[in-house]
Protein backbone atom coordinates (compact mmCIF):
# COMPACT_ATOMS: atom_id res chain seq x y z
CA UNK A 1 0.00 0.00 0.00
CA UNK A 2 0.93 3.78 -0.83
CA UNK A 3 2.31 6.06 1.81
CA UNK A 4 0.56 9.04 2.04
CA UNK A 5 0.20 11.63 4.27
CA UNK A 6 -2.18 14.64 4.59
CA UNK A 7 -2.34 17.50 6.90
CA UNK A 8 -3.16 20.71 7.47
CA UNK A 9 -3.83 24.00 9.59
CA UNK A 10 -6.46 26.34 9.32
CA UNK A 11 -5.52 30.36 8.32
CA UNK A 12 -6.30 32.45 10.95
CA UNK A 13 -3.27 33.82 11.67
CA UNK A 14 0.61 33.15 11.26
CA UNK A 15 1.82 30.33 12.52
CA UNK A 16 3.63 29.94 15.83
CA UNK A 17 6.68 27.90 17.33
CA UNK A 18 4.23 25.60 18.96
CA UNK A 19 2.96 25.04 15.32
CA UNK A 20 6.57 24.08 15.02
CA UNK A 21 7.06 21.88 17.11
CA UNK A 22 3.54 20.24 17.47
CA UNK A 23 3.70 19.62 13.25
CA UNK A 24 5.75 21.63 11.33
CA UNK A 25 8.97 20.42 11.76
CA UNK A 26 8.08 16.63 11.78
CA UNK A 27 6.31 17.27 8.67
CA UNK A 28 9.51 18.38 6.86
CA UNK A 29 11.64 15.37 7.68
CA UNK A 30 9.01 12.73 6.90
CA UNK A 31 9.22 14.96 3.66
CA UNK A 32 12.63 14.49 3.50
CA UNK A 33 13.24 10.92 4.72
CA UNK A 34 11.68 9.69 1.19
CA UNK A 35 9.73 7.29 2.79
CA UNK A 36 6.03 8.74 1.82
CA UNK A 37 5.20 7.98 -1.54
CA UNK A 38 2.53 11.50 -1.63
CA UNK A 39 2.28 14.36 1.08
CA UNK A 40 -0.22 16.64 0.74
CA UNK A 41 -0.38 19.59 3.06
CA UNK A 42 -3.78 21.68 3.42
CA UNK A 43 -4.55 25.20 3.91
CA UNK A 44 -7.92 24.76 5.59
CA UNK A 45 -9.55 28.00 4.83
CA UNK A 46 -12.96 26.55 4.95
CA UNK A 47 -12.78 24.71 8.11
CA UNK A 48 -11.60 28.64 9.69
CA UNK A 49 -14.58 29.84 8.08
CA UNK A 50 -16.84 27.27 10.25
CA UNK A 51 -16.19 29.48 13.23
CA UNK A 52 -15.47 32.79 11.06
CA UNK A 53 -17.84 33.02 8.84
CA UNK A 54 -18.40 36.61 9.30
CA UNK A 55 -14.56 37.38 8.67
CA UNK A 56 -13.96 35.99 5.43
CA UNK A 57 -11.01 38.75 5.15
CA UNK A 58 -9.31 37.22 8.22
CA UNK A 59 -8.93 33.56 6.20
CA UNK A 60 -8.37 35.10 3.10
CA UNK A 61 -5.21 37.34 4.65
CA UNK A 62 -3.93 34.90 6.26
CA UNK A 63 -3.56 32.01 3.53
CA UNK A 64 -0.87 33.77 1.92
CA UNK A 65 0.72 34.01 5.86
CA UNK A 66 0.60 30.11 5.84
CA UNK A 67 1.83 29.36 2.78
CA UNK A 68 4.97 31.37 3.37
CA UNK A 69 5.76 29.82 7.02
CA UNK A 70 5.29 26.19 5.20
CA UNK A 71 7.47 27.31 2.72
CA UNK A 72 10.02 28.98 4.81
CA UNK A 73 10.37 26.16 7.26
CA UNK A 74 11.11 23.81 4.24
CA UNK A 75 8.53 22.23 2.67
CA UNK A 76 8.80 21.75 -0.38
CA UNK A 77 6.39 22.09 -3.56
CA UNK A 78 8.76 19.89 -5.20
CA UNK A 79 7.78 17.36 -2.99
CA UNK A 80 4.99 17.99 -1.03
CA UNK A 81 1.74 19.50 -2.54
CA UNK A 82 0.35 22.58 -1.08
CA UNK A 83 -3.21 23.38 -1.61
CA UNK A 84 -6.26 25.10 -0.50
CA UNK A 85 -9.31 23.15 1.09
CA UNK A 86 -11.80 25.09 -0.72
CA UNK A 87 -10.60 25.12 -4.18
CA UNK A 88 -11.23 21.10 -3.94
CA UNK A 89 -14.63 21.15 -4.27
CA UNK A 90 -14.81 17.88 -3.72
CA UNK A 91 -14.41 17.31 -0.52
CA UNK A 92 -17.76 19.06 0.98
CA UNK A 93 -19.87 16.75 -1.89
CA UNK A 94 -17.69 13.38 0.49
CA UNK A 95 -18.80 15.75 4.07
CA UNK A 96 -22.22 15.75 2.62
CA UNK A 97 -22.23 11.60 2.18
CA UNK A 98 -20.06 10.91 5.32
CA UNK A 99 -22.52 13.03 7.68
CA UNK A 100 -25.11 10.09 6.99
CA UNK A 101 -22.78 8.05 8.64
CA UNK A 102 -22.24 10.00 12.18
CA UNK A 103 -24.44 10.91 14.88
CA UNK A 104 -25.47 14.10 16.65
CA UNK A 105 -24.78 12.75 19.96
CA UNK A 106 -21.08 11.24 18.75
CA UNK A 107 -20.04 14.66 17.50
CA UNK A 108 -21.57 16.13 20.89
CA UNK A 109 -19.16 13.75 22.31
CA UNK A 110 -15.78 15.05 20.21
CA UNK A 111 -13.94 16.30 23.27
CA UNK A 112 -12.27 18.84 20.80
CA UNK A 113 -15.13 20.43 19.63
CA UNK A 114 -16.42 20.61 23.27
CA UNK A 115 -13.56 22.97 24.31
CA UNK A 116 -13.53 24.88 21.22
CA UNK A 117 -17.65 25.50 21.63
CA UNK A 118 -16.44 26.94 25.05
CA UNK A 119 -13.81 28.66 24.19
CA UNK A 120 -15.75 30.59 21.30
CA UNK A 121 -18.89 31.40 24.12
CA UNK A 122 -20.69 28.99 21.00
CA UNK A 123 -22.59 26.92 23.71
CA UNK A 124 -26.58 28.49 22.68
CA UNK A 125 -25.11 29.39 19.05
CA UNK A 126 -23.31 26.76 17.37
CA UNK A 127 -22.93 26.94 13.69
CA UNK A 128 -24.14 23.64 12.34
CA UNK A 129 -20.95 23.62 9.87
CA UNK A 130 -18.63 24.15 13.09
CA UNK A 131 -20.39 21.56 14.84
CA UNK A 132 -19.69 19.18 12.06
CA UNK A 133 -16.16 20.49 10.69
CA UNK A 134 -14.61 16.77 12.04
CA UNK A 135 -17.04 15.30 9.19
CA UNK A 136 -15.20 17.42 6.60
CA UNK A 137 -12.05 16.36 8.31
CA UNK A 138 -12.74 12.81 7.55
CA UNK A 139 -13.55 13.97 3.82
CA UNK A 140 -10.41 15.95 3.82
CA UNK A 141 -8.19 12.80 5.32
CA UNK A 142 -9.80 10.38 3.04
CA UNK A 143 -9.52 11.89 -0.32
CA UNK A 144 -6.32 11.46 -0.36
CA UNK A 145 -6.33 7.95 1.38
CA UNK A 146 -4.01 9.21 3.48
CA UNK A 147 -2.36 6.69 5.63
CA UNK A 148 -0.09 8.83 7.87
CA UNK A 149 -1.38 12.49 9.47
CA UNK A 150 0.87 14.02 11.43
CA UNK A 151 -0.85 16.51 13.85
CA UNK A 152 -0.73 18.23 17.65
CA UNK A 153 -2.46 15.92 20.08
CA UNK A 154 -5.58 18.20 20.28
CA UNK A 155 -6.35 16.51 16.65
CA UNK A 156 -6.49 12.96 18.24
CA UNK A 157 -10.33 12.98 18.62
CA UNK A 158 -10.52 14.25 15.07
CA UNK A 159 -8.51 11.37 13.45
CA UNK A 160 -10.53 8.76 15.84
CA UNK A 161 -14.06 9.95 14.35
CA UNK A 162 -12.21 9.71 11.09
CA UNK A 163 -11.37 6.40 11.19
CA UNK A 164 -14.84 5.65 12.55
CA UNK A 165 -16.10 7.06 9.75
CA UNK A 166 -14.03 4.64 7.59
CA UNK A 167 -14.39 1.84 9.35
CA UNK A 168 -18.47 2.37 8.98
CA UNK A 169 -18.47 3.57 4.95
CA UNK A 170 -16.54 0.11 4.43
CA UNK A 171 -18.57 -1.86 6.48
CA UNK A 172 -21.82 -0.11 4.42
CA UNK A 173 -20.61 0.05 0.92
CA UNK A 174 -17.30 -2.37 0.81
CA UNK A 175 -13.87 -1.44 1.05
CA UNK A 176 -13.09 1.95 -0.19
CA UNK A 177 -11.57 4.27 2.19
CA UNK A 178 -8.20 3.92 4.40
CA UNK A 179 -8.07 3.88 7.87
CA UNK A 180 -5.21 6.29 8.95
CA UNK A 181 -2.67 6.75 11.80
CA UNK A 182 -2.08 9.51 13.40
CA UNK A 183 1.92 10.45 13.84
CA UNK A 184 1.81 12.78 17.71
CA UNK A 185 5.21 14.13 18.47
CA UNK A 186 7.67 11.89 20.72
CA UNK A 187 8.32 14.58 22.75
CA UNK A 188 6.39 15.30 26.08
CA UNK A 189 7.23 19.48 25.52
CA UNK A 190 6.40 19.31 21.84
CA UNK A 191 3.32 17.63 22.11
CA UNK A 192 1.97 20.59 24.47
CA UNK A 193 3.93 23.41 24.01
CA UNK A 194 2.42 26.23 26.55
CA UNK A 195 1.96 30.12 25.77
CA UNK A 196 5.01 32.23 26.64
CA UNK A 197 2.98 32.71 30.31
CA UNK A 198 2.81 28.94 30.70
CA UNK A 199 -0.27 29.07 30.07
CA UNK A 200 -1.95 25.84 28.60
CA UNK A 201 -1.90 26.43 25.01
CA UNK A 202 -0.69 28.97 22.83
CA UNK A 203 -3.23 31.23 21.24
CA UNK A 204 -3.26 34.53 18.95
CA UNK A 205 -6.04 35.83 21.29
CA UNK A 206 -4.20 35.25 24.74
CA UNK A 207 -0.99 37.08 23.21
CA UNK A 208 1.27 34.32 24.49
CA UNK A 209 2.63 33.35 21.09
CA UNK A 210 6.01 33.56 19.67
CA UNK A 211 5.46 33.53 16.00
CA UNK A 212 7.70 31.73 12.99
CA UNK A 213 7.89 35.47 11.09
CA UNK A 214 8.88 37.40 14.44
CA UNK A 215 12.06 39.05 14.44
CA UNK A 216 14.80 38.62 16.88
CA UNK A 217 14.30 41.44 18.82
CA UNK A 218 10.85 40.74 19.54
CA UNK A 219 11.62 36.91 20.17
CA UNK A 220 14.13 38.24 22.87
CA UNK A 221 11.33 40.53 24.77
CA UNK A 222 9.35 37.88 24.82
CA UNK A 223 11.93 35.25 25.91
CA UNK A 224 12.69 37.59 28.72
CA UNK A 225 9.61 38.35 29.70
CA UNK A 226 8.48 34.04 30.28
CA UNK A 227 7.07 32.74 32.93
CA UNK A 228 9.25 30.69 34.93
CA UNK A 229 9.18 29.21 38.81
CA UNK A 230 7.32 31.89 41.05
CA UNK A 231 8.96 30.77 43.71
CA UNK A 232 12.19 30.87 42.12
CA UNK A 233 12.98 34.73 43.72
CA UNK A 234 16.80 34.76 44.53
CA UNK A 235 19.52 33.31 42.10
CA UNK A 236 20.52 31.04 45.23
CA UNK A 237 17.49 29.61 45.89
CA UNK A 238 16.20 26.27 44.52
CA UNK A 239 13.81 26.38 41.12
CA UNK A 240 11.69 24.35 40.12
CA UNK A 241 11.96 22.77 36.64
CA UNK A 242 8.65 20.78 35.76
CA UNK A 243 5.99 23.64 34.31
CA UNK A 244 8.57 26.15 33.90
CA UNK A 245 8.21 27.48 30.36
CA UNK A 246 11.69 28.47 29.92
CA UNK A 247 12.85 24.87 30.80
CA UNK A 248 9.52 23.44 28.90
CA UNK A 249 10.88 25.44 25.72
CA UNK A 250 13.88 24.13 26.11
CA UNK A 251 12.98 20.32 26.68
CA UNK A 252 11.31 21.57 22.73
CA UNK A 253 14.41 22.89 21.13
CA UNK A 254 17.13 22.16 23.09
CA UNK A 255 19.81 20.47 20.71
CA UNK A 256 23.45 19.38 23.42
CA UNK A 257 25.29 21.21 20.95
CA UNK A 258 24.09 24.14 21.69
CA UNK A 259 25.31 24.07 25.15
CA UNK A 260 29.27 24.08 23.53
CA UNK A 261 28.46 27.01 21.69
CA UNK A 262 26.73 29.12 24.04
CA UNK A 263 26.55 27.11 27.38
CA UNK A 264 29.84 25.46 27.96
CA UNK A 265 29.60 24.96 31.72
CA UNK A 266 27.08 22.42 31.27
CA UNK A 267 27.22 18.85 28.83
CA UNK A 268 23.55 19.00 28.09
CA UNK A 269 19.94 19.83 29.23
CA UNK A 270 20.35 17.46 32.40
CA UNK A 271 22.95 18.93 33.78
CA UNK A 272 21.38 22.72 33.24
CA UNK A 273 17.97 21.38 35.17
CA UNK A 274 19.98 19.55 38.00
CA UNK A 275 21.81 23.58 38.81
CA UNK A 276 18.83 25.36 38.59
CA UNK A 277 16.75 22.98 40.86
CA UNK A 278 20.00 22.89 43.65
CA UNK A 279 19.77 26.81 43.58
CA UNK A 280 22.50 29.21 42.34
CA UNK A 281 21.60 29.50 38.47
CA UNK A 282 19.60 33.05 37.94
CA UNK A 283 16.17 32.83 34.96
CA UNK A 284 18.15 35.91 33.42
CA UNK A 285 21.00 33.19 32.35
CA UNK A 286 18.97 30.63 31.49
CA UNK A 287 16.66 32.65 29.39
CA UNK A 288 19.18 34.40 27.53
CA UNK A 289 20.35 30.58 26.60
CA UNK A 290 17.00 29.66 25.34
CA UNK A 291 16.58 32.68 23.17
CA UNK A 292 20.15 32.24 21.71
CA UNK A 293 18.72 28.21 20.92
CA UNK A 294 15.11 30.00 19.47
CA UNK A 295 17.74 32.42 17.95
CA UNK A 296 19.71 29.27 16.02
CA UNK A 297 16.57 26.97 15.24
CA UNK A 298 14.07 30.35 13.92
CA UNK A 299 16.84 32.16 11.92
CA UNK A 300 17.11 29.70 9.07
CA UNK A 301 13.45 30.03 8.98
CA UNK A 302 13.60 33.84 8.92
CA UNK A 303 15.93 33.89 6.30
CA UNK A 304 14.08 31.72 4.02
CA UNK A 305 10.87 33.70 4.75
CA UNK A 306 12.58 36.45 3.64
CA UNK A 307 13.51 34.93 0.49
CA UNK A 308 9.86 34.08 -0.81
CA UNK A 309 8.37 37.10 0.16
CA UNK A 310 10.55 39.14 -2.74
CA UNK A 311 8.24 36.81 -4.83
CA UNK A 312 4.42 36.23 -3.42
CA UNK A 313 3.25 36.02 -7.39
CA UNK A 314 5.27 32.52 -7.54
CA UNK A 315 3.55 31.27 -3.73
CA UNK A 316 0.69 31.79 -5.14
CA UNK A 317 1.51 29.91 -8.29
CA UNK A 318 2.70 26.85 -6.43
CA UNK A 319 -0.91 26.74 -4.08
CA UNK A 320 -3.10 27.45 -7.67
CA UNK A 321 -0.74 24.34 -9.20
CA UNK A 322 -1.19 22.17 -5.79
CA UNK A 323 -4.65 23.20 -5.52
CA UNK A 324 -5.48 21.55 -9.22
CA UNK A 325 -3.12 18.56 -8.42
CA UNK A 326 -5.39 18.30 -5.30
CA UNK A 327 -8.26 18.01 -6.74
CA UNK A 328 -7.53 15.63 -9.53
CA UNK A 329 -6.75 13.28 -6.44
CA UNK A 330 -10.10 14.08 -4.68
CA UNK A 331 -12.13 13.79 -7.42
CA UNK A 332 -11.06 10.06 -8.42
CA UNK A 333 -12.14 8.92 -4.72
CA UNK A 334 -15.04 10.75 -5.15
CA UNK A 335 -15.90 8.28 -7.86
CA UNK A 336 -15.23 5.54 -6.01
CA UNK A 337 -16.72 6.52 -3.21
CA UNK A 338 -20.19 7.41 -5.35
CA UNK A 339 -19.40 3.63 -6.99
CA UNK A 340 -19.36 1.84 -3.94
CA UNK A 341 -22.26 4.09 -2.42
CA UNK A 342 -24.22 2.69 -5.69
CA UNK A 343 -24.77 6.49 -7.04
CA UNK A 344 -22.85 6.49 -10.42
CA UNK A 345 -26.32 5.78 -12.48
CA UNK A 346 -24.75 7.37 -15.74
CA UNK A 347 -21.39 4.99 -15.40
CA UNK A 348 -23.59 1.56 -14.96
CA UNK A 349 -24.71 0.32 -17.68
CA UNK A 350 -25.92 -2.97 -16.09
CA UNK A 351 -28.58 -0.92 -14.00
CA UNK A 352 -29.92 0.73 -17.07
CA UNK A 353 -30.05 -2.66 -18.96
CA UNK A 354 -31.95 -3.80 -16.10
CA UNK A 355 -34.54 -1.41 -16.38
CA UNK A 356 -34.81 -1.52 -19.80
CA UNK A 357 -36.05 -4.87 -19.58
CA UNK A 358 -37.91 -4.25 -16.92
CA UNK A 359 -40.22 -2.23 -18.99
CA UNK A 360 -39.23 -3.97 -22.03
CA UNK A 361 -43.26 -5.62 -23.52
N1 LIG B 1 -8.19 21.02 12.33
C1 LIG B 1 -6.85 21.28 11.92
C2 LIG B 1 -6.33 22.45 12.77
O1 LIG B 1 -7.11 23.13 13.40
C3 LIG B 1 -6.71 21.64 10.46
C4 LIG B 1 -7.17 20.53 9.57
C5 LIG B 1 -8.27 20.53 8.74
C6 LIG B 1 -6.56 19.26 9.41
N2 LIG B 1 -8.36 19.36 8.08
C7 LIG B 1 -7.35 18.56 8.47
C8 LIG B 1 -5.44 18.64 9.97
C9 LIG B 1 -7.03 17.26 8.10
C10 LIG B 1 -5.16 17.34 9.62
C11 LIG B 1 -5.94 16.65 8.68
O2 LIG B 1 -5.15 22.71 12.79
Amino acid sequence: MKKIILTGDRPTGRLHVGHYVGSLKRRVELQNSGEFDDIYIMIADAQALTDNADNPDKVRENIIEVALDYLSCGLDPAKSTLFIQSYVQELTELTFYYSNLVTVSRLQRNPTVKSEIQMRNFEASIPVGFFTYPISQAADITAFKATTVPVGEDQLPMLEQTREIVRKFNQTYGDTLVEPEILLPDNEACLRLPGIDGKAKMSKSLGNCIYLAEDEKDVQKKVMSMYTDPNHIRVQDPGQVEGNTVFTYLDAFCKDEYFAEYLPDYANLDELKEHYRRGGLGDVKVKRFLNAVLNEELSPIRARRKEYEKDIAYVYDVLKAGSEKARAVAAQTLEEVKASMRINYFDDEELIKKHIQKYQK
